[in-house]
């Protein structure tokens, strides 16, 4: 399969892996929308787009929100691959659960429940042959204390797309499961604590480094493009999770 001339939307396609996904996807041809809720990160994204020299589109919109979300979606309909990337890193609740408590775990789910709402608001607008990726995180593959509301939200993103992959059929559903990745691009100059505070994790895995978001999204475009994948779990960890 190839993207050529394929619509691609990306729900948390502003920032990191996301914006990877939609660089990448229109690089290969793509008709790619980013979505995001903030519209500085909206125009950024689409001035590194312009930079990069590839035809990718940027818009507001909040995968939280359904008539938000459902707008964004028919703009661009027939669509033939959808990405849930997004992470609302302020709400998302980290500490051991004495810390986040039921509260802070209720939080992390939002992340749970920003994918099922693209999965249920792209479904009619899908192609036969489309397909939905979903990102969950290495921290539910491998037990680490203080990550436990990143560990619940994957393993409910992990069992998502096993059952759905047989209830959505023909469409696809994968989900990646990325350990601690940081832009080395963009986080470098925009947020270089993020990279100093995420390095000495990189140490502890077989391949002793951190992944890099365009390493996570090259996961993305081979699930869409690949039409025999459905119901798995990619890790794209540098072995963190073994
Ligand atoms: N980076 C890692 O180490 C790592 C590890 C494991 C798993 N993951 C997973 O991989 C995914 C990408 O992570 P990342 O680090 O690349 O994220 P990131 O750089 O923080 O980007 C998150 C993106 O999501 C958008 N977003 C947040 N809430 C949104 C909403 N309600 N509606 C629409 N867009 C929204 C953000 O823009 P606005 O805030 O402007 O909306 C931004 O574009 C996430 O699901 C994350 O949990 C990441």
């Amino acid at each position: 399969m190839t993207l050529a001339g394929k619509t691609v939307v990306v729900v948390g396609g502003t920032s990191g892996v996301g914006l990877h996904i939609v660089l990448q996807a229109a690089a290969a041809g793509a008709k790619a929308v980013g979505l995001g809720r903030s519209p500085l990160r909206v125009a950024a994204a689409q001035e590194k787009a312009r930079a990069a020299g590839v035809a990718a589109v940027f818009e507001q919109a909040d995968g939280t929100d359904e008539t938000s979300l459902r707008a964004a979606l028919e703009r661009h309909a027939p669509i033939a691959h959808v990405v849930a990337s997004a992470l609302d890193a302020e709400e998302h609740a980290l500490g051991d659960f004495r810390k986040t408590g039921t509260a802070g775990l209720k939080r992390g789910m939002n992340k749970f429940w920003l994918s099922c709402t693209l999965i249920e608001q792209s479904d009619d607008l899908l192609e036969p042959d489309g397909s939905i990726t979903l990102m969950s995180g290495s921290d539910e593959r491998k037990a680490w204390p203080g990550v436990v509301a990143h560990a619940i939200v994957g393993g409910a993103l992990n069992a998502l797309v096993r059952t759905l992959a047989i209830e959505l059929a023909p469409h696809r559903i994968n989900v990646i499961c990325p350990g601690p990745t940081v832009d080395s691009v963009n986080d470098a100059i925009e947020r270089p604590q993020r990279v100093t505070g995420m390095q000495p994790w990189g140490e502890r895995f077989p391949l002793k480094r951190v992944g890099d978001s365009s390493e996570v999204a090259h996961g993305a475009l081979f699930l869409m493009t690949n039409g025999y994948v459905t119901g798995t779990i990619l890790d794209i960890d540098g072995g963190a999770s073994v």
